[in-house]
């Protein structure tokens, strides 16, 4: 990998600075007064009923951003653009795995919300009620993202690549009354069931759901439970496309998003009304630069995670976006999908992943090559650190060596984007996140809480928030206690958020985000906790004992390893038993959390306390010479595990 040296800093150009949204008096706005700044930030939607206070904290770590405002979400995201005369505005360009393909006009969008809205009314849903979506990436899972905002329901969207069980569990613990699903999705020119998934998931009888919504997608048969089951062509599409939006509480539970903690329990992140869409609405305008009825925006994200939650559909849609919204990968039918999809719609905001990034540099730069991407003028980046390499192919291949690139870091958690370099303004360095935005405040700190200094360039700190902000979470559902001690027991004295992220500053006060420094690990951009594949793999009946961590991969940035122990009966051949143990993890999680390793070793590191030793198990995986192993009860085990 090559260093970041002081040459490689990239300025922004004096011709994106001239038309740019930001500049620098946004930063000047925000350090002057902080809560006024947010206020003006939620001028930028349209309240019902305005806020009397911008902050109240009396409460940490749970905060009320814009209190007493009233405002509805859909509303803020539709029924406005339409009513300010852009209702024939394209707002999302879809594009189907199989090559279809449907405009829909904002005032589509409100006609389809609508009707979703008013059958959601029918089936007896009331405001606060949880409804879980688990759907593919197609317009309908948008549109009942949106009915739910629209009517108070609080979403619950999981990732149709996740399991019946992980679903389940989801399902359970927000106790969903509602699953909108389809009846299979498309993945590489081939249907897999989905509703089947649902069924299997229910199986018991014994949970919460009462409705089951099905859109049709690939036409397959599915299994049907009679009272239950709905077809949404049957009971959404005919049902009126009138329906007057009512406000919420700016403090009003908008959706729970589950993700991976250090425990093998997922933990649901509540994230609430006002305060969220004011910053993904103003992340949205500034960060990517822009601009209502000129830009094509495409960010390749699955509304499954939090990314396409706040920059496929909220943030965007409040923005007034026409947006590219993409069912399938990028190489179905082969690896030009998405340089034609740019060519096709004139996609000038692209936004992705670095894992994405190293798949297009292993593919090749003739495959971009081939195509016009000159509509290209803005990238951005999030999931995960990017790497220098990375940066430039991207910055050189994809930006035409002119396109700035946006590294943004943010969370689940945090709802919406953090530090991220700000178009037009923010000199970049490839591989950095740069810095807080404005409004934003973070720390790099030891583990006393004392400041890491500038320019310590080699001393690692852990990243802190140590301000409250406006799209925070506001816990996690269920279990306050866990959202205290997870971000905040930390730097209890001090009362910031601890990250969970290894960062540094440099001399130039530029944030280098590093990465986890807990046991959650990060493929492909994907959050997956070592403890969740590690009881996945115990659930099967010839695992004893199971340790897994992530070793550094050159295209996932992070690829799943684990050492198990198997049960004496267990033994015999052992090159099926691994392929069954990966795909008894693909079927207990998600295709996703598939180990790429599983080594059956006679042992495992302990301390003497019986702790694993992760950290000596990543030295093997990685092929590093071994650490510090004084702790360890028998150094020796390690002899055995690399024999193995
Ligand atoms: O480790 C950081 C990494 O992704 C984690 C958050 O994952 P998740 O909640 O799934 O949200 C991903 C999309 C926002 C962080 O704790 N991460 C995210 N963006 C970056 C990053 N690491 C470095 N640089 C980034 N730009």
């Amino acid at each position: 990998m090559t260093a970041v040296t002081d040459l490689d800093v990239f300025p922004p150009s004096p011709e994106f600075a001239a038309t740019a949204n930001a500049g620098p008096e946004l930063a000047a706005a925000a350090e002057a007064d902080r809560l006024g700044f947010w206020a003006d930030q939620a001028a930028r939607l349209h309240w019902h009923e305005p806020f009397t206070e911008v902050l109240d904290w009396t409460d940490a770590p749970v905060a009320k951003w814009f209190v007493g405002g009233k405002l509805n979400v859909a509303y803020n995201c539709v029924d406005r653009h339409v009513l300010d005369g852009h209702g024939d505005q394209v707002a999302i360009h879809w594009e189907g795995e199989p090559g279809d393909s449907r405009d829909l006009t904002y005032n589509d969008l409100l006609a389809e919300v609508s009707r979703a809205a008013n059958y959601f009314t029918e089936l007896g849903l009331e405001a606060g009620d949880r409804v879980a979506i688990y759907m593919p990436m197609i317009p309908e899972a948008i549109i009942s993202m949106l009915a739910c905002a629209r009517l108070g329901l609080t979403h619950s969207v999981v990732f149709a690549g996740y399991s019946p069980t992980a679903l389940r569990s989801r399902v359970d613990d927000a106790e969903a009354r509602l699953i909108v699903t389809t009846d299979g999705q498309w993945r590489r020119g081939k249907s897999a069931p989905l509703k089947e998934a649902v069924d299997g998931a229910l199986a018991d009888g014994e949970h919460s759901v009462e409705h089951v919504l099905v859109v049709r997608r690939t036409g397959m048969d599915v299994p049907w439970t009679e009272k239950r089951d709905a077809w949404w062509d049957d009971t959404v599409a005919v049902a009126s496309p009138e329906h007057e939006a009512q406000a919420f509480d700016s403090e009003h539970p908008l959706f729970i998003l589950y993700t991976s903690g250090t425990t093998g329990k997922p933990k649901g992140i509540v994230h609430t009304t006002g305060g969220y869409l004011t910053q993904t609405s103003y992340t949205h305008h500034y960060v990517f630069d822009h601009k209502a009825g000129q830009d094509v925006y495409w960010c390749t994200a699955d509304i499954g995670w939090v990314t396409g939650h706040s920059y496929i559909v909220y943030g965007p849609l409040s923005n007034r976006t026409t947006q590219v919204v993409y069912e399938g990968t990028p190489n179905s039918p082969n690896e030009h999908r998405h340089w034609e999809i740019v060519e096709k719609y004139g996609v000038t905001i692209y936004y992705t992943a670095p894992t994405l990034v190293r798949t297009f540099m292993k593919w090749g730069h003739a495959i971009p090559e081939a195509h016009n991407l000159s509509s290209i003028r803005l990238l951005g980046s999030v999931g995960e650190p990017i790497n220098p390499e990375a940066w430039r192919w991207y910055r050189k291949h994809i930006g035409a060596d002119k396109a700035p690139i946006v590294d943004t870091w943010w969370q689940t958690e945090t709802g919406a984007i953090m530090m991220s370099p700000l178009p037009g303004v923010t000199a970049t360095k490839p591989g950095a996140a740069m810095g807080p935005l404005p409004g934003i405040s973070a720390k790099v700190v030891d583990d006393d809480g004392n400041d890491i200094a500038l320019g310590e360039t080699e001393a690692v700190g852990y990243l802190v928030l140590d301000q409250p902000w406006p799209a925070m979470l506001r816990g996690i559902w269920g279990d306050m206690d866990r959202y205290r001690e997870t971000y905040w027991d930390r730097y209890a004295d001090q009362g910031w958020y601890f990250a969970g992220d290894g960062a540094k500053v440099d001399e130039d006060d530029a944030f280098w985000v590093l990465g986890r420094v807990d046991d959650v690990m990060n493929v492909s951009g994907h959050r997956i906790s070592t403890s969740e594949v590690e009881s996945a793999l115990v659930g099967h009946y010839g695992v004893a004992e199971a340790a897994v961590v992530g070793a550094s991969d050159d295209t996932t940035g992070q690829g799943i390893v684990a050492f198990v122990i198997l049960k004496e009966s267990a033994h015999g051949g052992d090159a099926d038993l691994v392929a069954e143990l990966k795909a008894e993890v693909a079927r207990e999680i998600s295709p996703i959390a598939k180990p790429r390793e599983i080594h059956i070793v006679p042992e495992l590191p302990k301390t003497r306390s019986g702790k694993i030793m992760r950290r000596l198990l990543r030295d093997v995986a990685e092929g590093r010479e071994l650490g510090d192993t004084s702790t360890l009860v028998d150094p020796k085990v390690f002899e055995a595990i690399r024999n193995s």
